[in-house]
């Protein structure tokens, strides 16, 4: 029979924690820098006996918590059977020594490659460190946890560890350990997908690329138009300088535009999307690849339309706070009483404005529920309808409320002779094609012809008049099936 690879008294038969044991499981570290240190907090706070390994433990010991032993890489490795090798890959080498006392022990791989590194080297880290020591088991674990995250345990940054190892005893192990200091295991099966969790921790936002680039594209679209039509072109045409504009109210017509015109990118694939099932008379055939993506990418594009509302909302808010409103004010005064006139109050005007803020206020009230329920902690309390009633109807009520709200902002002005040569229209009429076509072609699939074909083909009924997935049908007939 095998030697357990872990004190029985450490996990259950079930693999979960056991009782308190009355000698605490004894864990080792090779290597003393910043995560070995943290990795010894933790574990001596989650009830582990610590002993380190280093190669100069008179100068590294103080670093550690006293109930840590910190001593020479021979004498740590002896008696435990589970040892963090905390070093980095090209040190593994300077292991090799201590072959014989390893034999047969758990080596649990933390390490991180750099990008370079990662692309440099065909096998993972951990199935090197597994080739240095043959005859030891080697599980990967805890290389997306940060020193940091570590130190100051799961209540702040990610709780899921990532495990791998081709020997699941030993896998059973460590995620008993992961457990008992209180983050999350994640099976992620042999030795081979090391190299996909040490990639884990090198990708940076990689569902934002496209949606980012996209809203920087609508930013300096509208910035460069904005400028061109408020400040180049009086300039050039009256020798008027309006370049102060530049930092906060031309960032103000433009950051409005960017979010609505994204607000309504997040609804217009779900359109094409039900004028495609529309036609074909099916759901059961692919969406082209850009649709696809489309489709994937609404999260990221509504959270940035989010973003660029909020921030716009806050721009509105200072637009009074500036010396040049002030002045403007100051200077209307003076015209107004040099002209005689003692009220100046036009009921339009302060209708149009009392009710384009309040529009403006609660789209951007409707758009901060959807992103408050796009948090993965709200989302799970929320069952499916509760989900698609708050992102797909109550989005829609924001991308109508904002389309309100920039019609009322916009008034008569879009007909309003220019006092410049060339007519630029104001920029909020560019914005409004997208959503209009967007609510126009929502509106038309209520209609009750396409509405109810569209509910039956979603339901899976088909042009040709086979019916996929009926309740009756058994499963493996329902896969055959489907070739969605
Ligand atoms: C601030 C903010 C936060 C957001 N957060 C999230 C979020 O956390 N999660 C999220 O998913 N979206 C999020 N979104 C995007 C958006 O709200 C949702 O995607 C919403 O469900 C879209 O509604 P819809 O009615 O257009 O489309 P849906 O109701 O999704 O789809 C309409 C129809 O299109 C078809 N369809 C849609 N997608 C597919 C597909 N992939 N394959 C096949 N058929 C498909 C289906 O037949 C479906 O019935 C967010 C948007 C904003 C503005
Ligand atoms: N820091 C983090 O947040 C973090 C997060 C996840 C994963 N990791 C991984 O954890 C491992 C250690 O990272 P770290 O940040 O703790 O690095 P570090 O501070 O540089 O520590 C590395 C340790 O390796 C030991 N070592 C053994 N042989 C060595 C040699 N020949 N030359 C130099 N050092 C040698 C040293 O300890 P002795 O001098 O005592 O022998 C040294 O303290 C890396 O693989 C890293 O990718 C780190
Ligand atoms: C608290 C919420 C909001 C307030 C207080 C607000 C306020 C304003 C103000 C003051 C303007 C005029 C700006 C100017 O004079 O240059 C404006 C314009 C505009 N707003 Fe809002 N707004 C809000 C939310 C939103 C939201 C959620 C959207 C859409 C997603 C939006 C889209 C627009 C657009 C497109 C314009 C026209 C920009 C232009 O062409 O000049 N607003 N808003």
């Amino acid at each position: 029979m095998d030697k357990p690879l872990i004190g029985r008294h450490l996990v259950d038969s079930d693999g979960s924690l056991a009782e308190a044991p009355s000698e605490a499981p004894k864990v080792g570290i090779l290597g003393s820098g910043d995560f070995a240190r943290s990795l010894a907090t933790r574990l001596v706070g989650s009830g582990f006996s610590v002993v380190v390994g280093s190669r100069n433990p008179k100068r590294t010991a103080g670093l550690f918590p006293s109930a840590a032993q910190v001593t020479f890489q021979e004498e740590a490795v002896g008696a435990p059977e589970v040892i963090f090798v905390a070093m980095f890959r090209e040190h593994y080498s300077s292991l090799c020594g201590l072959g014989g006392q390893l034999a047969g022990k758990i080596l649990v791989d933390v390490s991180n490659p750099s990008e370079q590194e990662h692309l440099q080297h065909r096998e993972s880290n951990a199935e090197y460190l597994a080739s240095l020591f043959p005859t030891c088991t080697v599980v990967k674990a805890f290389n997306v946890i940060s020193a940091w995250n570590l130190q100051m345990g799961p209540r702040d940054g990610n709780k899921q560890v990532p495990i791998c190892s081709d020997k699941s005893k030993a896998k059973r192990a460590v995620s008993a350990m992961v457990r008992a200091m209180g983050f999350t295991p994640v099976d992620m099966g042999s030795l081979a997908s090391a190299r996909e969790v040490e990639a884990m921790p090198l990708r940076l936002l990689p569902g934002w690329k496209v949606p980012a680039l996209l809203g920087l594209g609508l930013f300096v679209f509208f910035y460069a138009y904005n400028f061109i039509r408020d400040v180049l072109q009086p300039y050039i045409q009256e020798g008027e300088n309006k370049f102060y504009k530049l930092p906060v109210s031309v960032v103000n017509t433009t950051l409005p535009c960017v979010a609505y015109v994204l607000l309504s990118l997040v609804y217009l694939p779900g359109v094409l999307a039900a004028a495609l099932q529309l036609r074909r008379g099916t759901k059961y055939s692919r969406f082209p690849d850009w649709l696809d993506h489309w489709l994937q990418h609404r999260k990221q594009i509504g959270l940035l339309s989010f973003f660029c509302a909020a921030l716009h909302a806050i721009y509105s808010f200072c637009l009074p706070l500036r010396r040049s409103h002030r002045y403007s004010l100051v200077n209307l005064a003076v015209k107004q009483v040099l002209a005689n006139k003692s009220h100046l109050w036009v009921e339009e005007e302060v209708w149009r404005m009392e009710i384009y803020l309040s529009l403006g206020v609660l789209a951007l009230g409707t758009l901060s529920l959807l992103a408050v329920t796009s948090l993965p902690s709200i989302a799970n309390s929320l069952n499916w309808r509760e989900f698609s009633f708050v992102q797909s109807t109550l989005g829609f009520v924001a991308l109508v409320l904002s389309t309100l709200h920039t019609l009322t902002y916009g008034w008569t002005r879009a007909f309003e002779e220019s006092r410049y040569k060339f007519y630029l229209p104001p920029t909020f009429t560019l914005t409004l094609l997208v959503p209009c076509v967007v609510i126009l072609a929502k509106g038309l699939f209520l209609l009750p012809c396409f509405h109810r074909r569209l509910a039956k083909i979603r339901r899976g009924w088909e042009k040709d008049g086979t019916v996929r997935f009926t309740l009756e049908m058994n499963h493996a007939l329902a896969q055959k099936t489907s070739h969605l």
